[in-house]
């Protein structure tokens, strides 16, 4: 295991004395965002205070120096996932690379009377660019009943047939934190013949994640959930679909040559889905981000974060006044409501305590019916949490009793 008061000191958000609302700052939002080590600020000022040049561009050294040290973060990237270099694609973010696949896989392949199979439970980002698709293509979205909450293969095997083409989920759900078996998943949906595309914005930046192992298609997820810089993200694809696929943009630095008949053409992948100056800062802070968590171990982080989730509903469960919504899911986050109170509600009593808590429906605006509410809070833990701050949450909401309004 690791000392979680050391791994504080790595972060000025942490170690600075913050407040709000003239209270010690608790951090509970990081299924939303991270903070970032001084690692990762110090890699992206190095880029801009001592490297600053253009990447895959340039015919002087400063280029080189930039062009060497994206290629090396791509191998840091492939070598965190279990994949190969020409498999990474550099995104903007999860939700970059969820419509790059829509757009770039779908938009090509997808004829009507297709299936692409959903759940409740995803997130804006995997739903919309389907939804999209979908629409434009002639294709039918189909969702898996989810059983006890969940994403289950008995559930999968219900919905797949011939007409599945396209099979995607989040690997862990951003409200409840289910973990879904994407090995076994994967298993199943290439019987069918059809493709997995998997939401890691709330797996990478938490458990080791083998790509080749799980056999996932496609795996999309963002840098700033990892302690990386926003505004960087990773899409992985197994070469030949990346291949086969369109480019989602097109612009400098992913074509080979463009002609006067008005056709073009481009360079393999994963340049191919690269048009444009790359978050070249960005990508210097994501790959010292990966260096960061691999020091301290993706188990050890893991493990770490199920101890909190244990603490977290013991303590929550002993109040005796909060619904909580997934106690038996394994990984940090706890989804509850405080009994007779409206989540934006207790959030906004949290936050009056100094405690960053998400409320609403997280993005995920289908899942709330699901579960029976309309709304809820949501405490989400990373590798700098601690039993105290967990500690503050209970008492805070302990406290709150006077702080009601109508639930409905
Ligand atoms: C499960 C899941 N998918 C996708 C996203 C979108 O991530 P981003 O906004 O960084 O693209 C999020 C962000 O909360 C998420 O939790």
């Amino acid at each position: 295991m690791f000392d979680v008061s050391k791994v504080r000191d790595d972060f000025p958000m942490l170690r600075s004395g913050k407040k709000m609302q003239g209270h010690p700052l608790v951090y509970l939002d990081n299924a939303s965002t991270t903070f970032k080590p001084d690692c990762v600020i110090d890699a992206m000022n190095r880029y801009y205070q001592d490297e600053t040049s253009n990447s895959h561009r340039g015919d002087y050294d400063l280029c080189f120096a930039a062009d060497k040290h994206i290629e090396g973060a791509r191998r840091t990237l492939a070598s965190f996932l279990g994949a190969e270099e020409n498999e990474i694609v550099f995104t903007s973010g999860a939700t970059d690379g969820m419509n790059l696949v829509a757009y770039g896989y779908g938009l090509k392949f997808l004829k009507p009377g297709d299936e692409i199979v959903l759940s409740h439970a995803e997130h804006a980002s995997t739903m919309l660019p389907w939804f999209r698709i979908a629409e434009l293509t002639g294709a039918k979205v189909v969702f898996i009943p989810l059983k006890d909450k969940q994403i289950t293969v008995e559930a999968l095997s219900s919905v797949l047939s011939e007409r599945t083409k396209i099979v995607s989920f989040a690997h862990v759900g951003n409200v409840l934190g289910y973990v879904a078996p994407i090995k076994e998943i994967a298993k199943l949906v290439h019987e069918h013949h059809a493709l997995l595309v998997v939401d890691g914005a709330q797996s990478v930046p938490h458990m080791k994640i083998d790509v080749k192992d799980l056999d996932c298609d496609f795996l999309s997820f963002s840098g700033h959930k990892l302690c990386g810089p926003t505004g960087t993200g990773v899409l992985y694809g197994k070469y030949a679909l990346l291949d086969a696929m369109d480019p989602f943009e097109t612009g400098g630095g992913m074509n080979v040559k463009f002609f006067p008949d008005a056709t073009a053409t481009f360079l393999p992948p994963p340049m191919k889905f690269e048009a444009g100056t790359l978050n070249i800062a960005g990508i210097y802070g994501l790959e010292a981000a990966v260096n960061y968590l691999l020091s301290i171990g993706m188990e050890n982080i893991e493990a770490h974060e199920r101890d909190l989730k244990k603490y977290a509903v013991e303590r929550l469960e002993k109040t005796g006044k909060v619904t909580l919504y997934n106690a038996d899911a394994p990984t940090g986050i706890v989804t509850f409501n405080v009994d007779g109170v409206f989540a934006q509600d207790e959030a906004t009593l949290l936050n009056s305590k100094g405690i960053a808590c998400r409320s609403g429906q997280h993005c995920a605006k289908m899942l709330p019916e699901d579960l029976g509410t309309v709304a809820t809070v949501r405490a989400s833990f990373y590798l700098y949490t601690t039993r105290e701050d967990i500690d503050a949450l209970v008492d805070a909401i302990e406290q709150g009793g006077d702080f009601l309004d109508a639930y409905f």
